[in-house]
């Protein structure tokens, strides 16, 4: 196998690297490095300069905004596949939010010099970054409305069902799809207290639409999940 192979391997399964030819991806997995870290390790912190971009091999990265009085808000769970840490690669030079790894989650990390010298030699990349920031945009306006409109039920419901459906798109069955979550990561994510989470999804395992389990939330009718959604 060429010096970093499976690299280029991952990197060819990055939306955002998919126009590279091989060369060109084999010359990014050359000064890509790989990064460990443990289950609640963070990757960087709100506020830290940045230099670095980050692509998740295995493991879930989640992104979150700390508030000083202790309340936390995830913003996006990242899998693998998934880049982060661009956004300090154009403008400022800090970091947006916090990356902390939610399980043993292994990266690979480009430096900026390098991720600017690939977006020089193939201008491509710079329109599917546009791509998927437009997509991360329009995924904001619909928490935000969310946020502002719905019911923390409602909350909660279009939560658990915006995971389903990305399941669904990495190849998960129509039904009992597993979201490997804690209460507290799905109430974080739906912008609410984890004990009101709680007592929704008490309610939806009583009414046979979800199972819970230790770290873990098994969604039978996903389908269902619409008709709490107001
Ligand atoms: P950066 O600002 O360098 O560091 C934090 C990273 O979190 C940011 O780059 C993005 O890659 C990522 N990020 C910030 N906000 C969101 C969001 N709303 N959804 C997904 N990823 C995000």
């Amino acid at each position: 196998m060429p010096v970093g192979g499976d690299t280029a391997e991952l990197l060819a399964s990055v939306k955002v690297f998919s126009g590279l030819e091989p060369r060109e991806l084999e010359e990014v997995a050359r000064v890509a490095v790989p990064r460990s870290f443990e289950r609640g390790e963070i990757v960087f912190r709100e506020g830290d300069p940045g230099d670095t971009c980050y692509v998740v091999r295995s493991g879930t990265i989640s992104i979150r905004r700390d508030h000083p009085d202790g309340r936390s808000r995830a913003l996006a769970e990242l899998r693998p596949g998934a880049i982060f840490g661009e956004l300090s690669m154009f403008g400022a030079e800090t970091r947006s939010a916090t990356a902390e790894a939610l399980e043993d989650t292994q990266l690979v990390a480009i430096l900026r010099g390098d991720m600017q010298r690939v977006i020089r030699s193939s201008p491509d990349i710079a329109f599917k970054m546009l791509a998927e920031l437009a997509d991360r945009v329009r995924l904001v306006n619909e928490q935000l409305s969310r946020q502002s409109f719905q019911t923390v039920s409602g909350r909660v419901a279009s939560t658990l069902l915006a995971q389903v459906i990305t399941r669904q798109s990495e190849g998960a069955a129509e039904h009992d799809v597993l979201i490997k979550a804690t209460q507290a990561e799905i109430a974080q994510l739906a912008g609410t207290s984890r004990e009101s989470a709680s007592r929704f999804l008490a309610t939806l395992a009583r009414e046979g639409v979800v199972t819970l389990g230790r770290g873990k939330v098994t969604v039978h009718d996903p389908e269902r999940l619409r008709g709490f959604i107001h």
